[in-house]
């Protein structure tokens, strides 16, 4: 990553976009403390996050990946991992899961929120992608983090889950600064400022309105995910 000047106000939604392999898990995992900048400085407030107590900063932010851990054992534990010291309240796991949408899929397993999220064990289900998903969102709720980093967090969902999830993220999040990794632009136009990552580089940066005002990357992406959906089929018919 180089040239990366961005500000995350407290209580914002911010998005980043770019291709893929443009740096944005980079750039996720450089702000939660996982890769340490060879140049430059992080600052959370004033301070430079290179100086503090990882653990601290760390308990600051909840995060979900990409590629998050489906951990071999409960529902229950799946979601509670996210604040370790709520991982046997199951009013808080359950809290959760309803926020995340995660609930009537646990409550339909053979044992509820003591299901084993792996087939291998007696008893033990695997789940869907998507309902994968929906336990990754839980652990990120479950956990009282002033900063949320969700990285492609529904890339999985079908439209109509995705949709609601993102019109309820304010919601969600009141009160907490989220930063929102999405490539489906019909979802992050709704965020306050969205950065445009492009080659390890911001390409540029704005409201949706802005950026498509501007006529540059974000417009052209967004315009050919746009035409995907509404231009009429003109390739070959499939029979
Ligand atoms: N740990 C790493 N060390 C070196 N290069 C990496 C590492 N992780 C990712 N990359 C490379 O950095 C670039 C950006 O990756 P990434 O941040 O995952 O992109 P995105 O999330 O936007 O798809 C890619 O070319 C990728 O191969
Ligand atoms: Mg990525």
């Amino acid at each position: 990553m180089r040239d990366v000047s961005l500000r995350i106000d407290a209580g914002e939604v911010i998005a980043l976009v770019g291709e893929n392999g443009s740096g944005k898990t980079t750039l996720a995992k450089l702000l939660c403390r996982l890769y340490l900048p060879q140049q430059g400085a992080i600052r959370w407030d004033e301070t430079d996050t290179a100086a503090v107590d990882p653990d601290g900063l760390r308990r600051s932010i909840a995060v979900i990946f990409q590629d998050f851990l489906h951990y071999a054992l409960t529902a229950r534990e799946n979601i509670g991992f996210g604040a370790i010291d709520q991982v046997d309240d199951l009013a808080a796991v359950r809290a959760a899961a309803v926020r995340s949408g995660a609930e009537p899929v646990i409550t339909a397993l053979p044992n509820g929120y003591d299901t084993i999220l792996s087939p291998e064990f007696a008893d033990g289900r695997d789940l869907s992608i998507g309902q994968w998903q929906r336990v990754a969102l839980a652990r990120a709720f479950i956990r009282d983090a002033p900063l949320v980093i969700l990285d492609e967090p529904t890339a999985a969902l079908d439209p109509r889950a995705e949709h609601d999830l993102f019109t309820s993220i304010r919601a969600l999040y009141t009160g907490r600064t989220v930063l929102l990794i999405s490539h489906r632009y019909s979802t992050v136009r709704a965020a306050d400022r969205i950065y445009v990552l492009s080659d390890g580089r911001i390409a540029e940066h704005g409201s949706h309105e802005q950026l498509m005002a501007a006529a540059g990357h974000y417009a052209e992406l967004f315009t050919l995910q746009a035409a995907a959906y509404t231009e009429p089929t003109s390739g070959p018919v499939l029979s």
